[in-house]
């Protein structure tokens, strides 16, 4: 094959160098396996567009894996146990399994939506996983790894996570993490030594540099997790039953996190009757994570394959966070990006391709519409879209649509040529470090250096003379041939896009197989096909006037107080009996208004600056109708005060005031107290 040959000497004497070391490197990589997986995720709600992130450049980095020859095995799932998803299938009247069976086939939707490739699916509820975990478990046990105790801490059921008393008086008395309320709880659990093992694991940190990456979080967890002293880990709960059932002790289930990280080897058979794909897969390649899990990744996980007498894997990539005006997408806040409606609105591969291309992987970054739009416009549209449907218009237009052969080539073409030889060692230098956008940085450098190569040979003018539609054949060879050779690199990352190229450019498989990469893989003579668009140019500023409608419609509708709402819901039915408890669920409070304005992107909300005994919160309410801000100040209201903060119009709500209101809207009024009563005590 070409590919595997010497550089190839071109008509005109002139040898084009290409990366020898990277064309023999390639033939050694048949017989590799490579295992990737991304985090399994929880199914408490639909996947947001930060999901999609991990997945996609998961999935872009086996796909690339693929492309290079490796056998690879790329996992995903679903991490289904756990007190939170206990709670929301009550809240919905559903079982556990039925409230996960729904999602989860959401989740498989998504990724088929995406093209997500993945080779294996876990459920932490599929059968093979629970019996591999209790035996996981049992062994741990059997060798003192795992220990009967008592535990008293603070649970946050949001974050599935425990706190130490001083952990949570530090933060001010809620969740360290999430900065929610935590529950004081008191059980008879197991433990795992994680302590006996710091040591060995602080040593393998340090002899296996690569092993944390970006290198930046290696120091992060060495300094602020286990340089400090690693205290023992709680693996069971009593408290609920919706979990893995501890085979020898049923009143306690497997605690989430001993259960979500072993899905990388339960899935590949470990514990199992037939483990073949474990011993062909197992240690993993990477785990890619989000930074918000690198400390679950790289200090539990390792002990406790350690403890279990397994290799380590190889690598645990941590990437940044996808923020939306810089706060952390997240479904309890309710500020999350929906992956469905962009797709259906732009296409797989524009999404994807915004996705692996904005943001430095490992770094945090902004997910706006601007941005997006604007990726879709420069990079895919004009740079990539407009040069092959200018390139395959100027081959119909003076060749008939038959591709030239090449003549004489000169030192513009050369220097093309060149950055498209050097392209594929680039592009693997990059995938290596998992550099993700930068491999598309290099691709994109050949789509620019097309685009100008076209400025200066202007085919246009080339074509009025006889020796111009000479030259005119090697320009267009060569542009064809560019566009060839970022087609196949582009096969990783956009999963339709190549394929259309190939067929405007009248290509065949071969020539579009890795293995043809080497410049000269178009065959003159080929017809091209003038096809579609690859991606329309999107009108900026109406689709930001439909954004800004749309976001309009969904602040409306998820603001705290909707009279509209809250009527048709009373009027409808009396809500069912509720205990004591229940009503004692909602912390009321009297507040008292200091400051009062009006949000200006909205026709329902106001922005209210409540005094809450020693505190001040803003609450925004749908009150706009009903109240000018002058109104409010110096009145007290009163406050649902433990109620989830969400975002509205940018302004974070933490609360909501109590209102009554007739059934058609005419009247409003906030509650207030009959005395004078001071701000901060509980109404009940
Ligand atoms: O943590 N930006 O599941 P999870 C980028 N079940 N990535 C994001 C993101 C954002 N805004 N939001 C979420 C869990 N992610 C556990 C994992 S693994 C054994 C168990 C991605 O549903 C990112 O990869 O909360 C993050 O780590 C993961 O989703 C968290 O998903």
């Amino acid at each position: 094959m070409r590919f595997y040959g010497m550089p190839s000497l071109h008509e005109g004497g002139m040898l084009f160098l290409l990366d020898i070391e990277f064309w023999e490197d390639i033939r050694m990589e048949e017989n590799k396996t490579f295992y990737i997986t991304t985090p399994i995720y929880y199914p408490s709600a639909n996947l947001h567009i930060g999901h999609a992130y991990s997945t996609v450049a998961t999935d872009a980095i086996a796909r690339y894996k693929r492309q290079r020859g490796y056998d690879v095995f790329f996992l995903t799932g679903s991490d289904e146990h756990g007190q939170k998803i206990e709670r929301k299938a009550k809240a919905a009247g559903v079982t556990p399994q039925q409230y996960v069976d729904t999602i989860v086939a959401g989740f498989k939707d998504l990724w088929k939506l995406l093209d997500i490739s993945y080779d294996g699916f876990i459920r932490t509820t599929d059968d093979y996983h629970v019996k591999a975990v209790q035996k996981m478990f049992r062994k741990l046990y059997d060798q003192g790894d795992i220990y009967k105790s008592k535990y008293t801490g603070h649970y946050c059921t949001p974050c599935e996570s425990f706190w130490l008393d001083r952990q949570v008086q530090e933060a001010g008395g809620v969740c360290p993490d999430c900065g929610g309320p935590v529950e004081l709880v008191e059980e008879e659990s197991y433990f795992f030594r994680l302590s006996k093992y710091a040591d060995r694991l602080i040593q393998y940190i340090k002899d296996n540099p690569t092993f944390i990456q970006p290198n930046s979080r290696t120091n992060e967890m060495l300094q602020n997790f286990l340089l400090p002293g690693l205290e023992d880990l709680c693996v069971s709960r009593t408290s609920f039953t919706w979990g893995i059932p501890v085979d020898f002790d049923e009143k306690h289930v497997v605690y989430v996190w001993l259960d979500a990280l072993s899905n990388y080897v339960t899935a590949l058979g470990w514990g199992s009757d037939d483990d073949s794909l474990y011993r062909k897969f197992w240690p993993a390649d990477v785990h890619i994570v989000g930074k918000e899990i690198v400390r679950f990744h790289t200090i539990i996980w390792p002990i406790m394959l350690m403890a279990l007498g397994e290799p380590l894997p190889k690598q645990v990539f941590g990437h940044g966070w996808l923020v939306l005006d810089g706060g952390k997408m997240s479904k309890s806040k309710g500020n999350v990006v929906d992956p469905v409606a962009l797709c259906d609105r732009y296409g797989v591969d524009a999404i994807r391709y915004f996705l692996l291309r904005e943001v430095p992987f490992g770094s945090d970054g902004n997910f706006s519409n601007e941005a997006l739009i604007a990726r879709i416009n420069t990079d895919l549209a004009n740079d990539l879209g407009n040069l092959l449907s200018r390139t395959v218009a100027m081959i119909d237009k003076y060749f008939g649509g038959v591709l030239p052969a090449p003549a004489a080539i000169g030192d513009e073409d050369a220097a093309l040529i060149e950055l498209a030889g050097e392209l594929p060692a680039r592009v693997d230098a990059q995938m290596n470090e998992l550099h993700i956008p930068d491999a598309l940085a290099e691709i994109w450098k050949l789509v620019g250096a097309c685009n100008k190569y076209i400025d200066v040979t202007a085919p246009w003018t080339l074509a009025k003379s006889d020796a111009g539609r000479e030259r005119l054949k090697t320009v267009l060879y060569n542009l064809a041939e560019s566009l060839r050779i970022v087609g196949i690199l582009l096969i990783p990352f956009l999963t339709s896009t190549p394929q259309k190229l190939f067929a405007q450019l009248g290509l065949n498989d071969a020539q579009t197989a890795y293995g043809s990469l080497a410049w000269g893989g178009s065959v003159p003579g080929a017809t091209v096909h003038k096809g579609e668009a690859l991606f329309p140019r999107i009108d900026v500023e109406a689709e930001l006037a439909h954004f800004a409608a749309e976001a309009e419609k969904a602040k409306a509708a998820a603001a705290p107080v909707e009279p509209a709402k809250a009527e048709e819901a009373d009027e409808d039915a009396p809500l069912p009996e509720i205990e004591y408890d229940d009503f004692a669920k909602v912390d009321l409070r009297l507040a008292k208004v200091v400051a009062a304005e009006e949000i200006k992107k909205s026709k329902k909300l106001l922005k209210l600056t409540l005094e809450v005994g020693e505190e001040t919160r803003t609450v925004v309410s749908g009150i706009k109708q009903w109240y000018a801000p002058e109104d409010l100040v110096g009145k007290t209201v009163v406050l649902v005060a433990n109620l989830k903060p969400v975002t509205l119009c940018g302004v974070e709500s933490r609360g909501m005031i109590l209102c009554a209101s007739d059934a058609a809207d005419a009247n409003l009024s906030a509650l207030t107290t009959l005395a004078p009563m001071e701000s901060g005590l509980k109404v009940r």
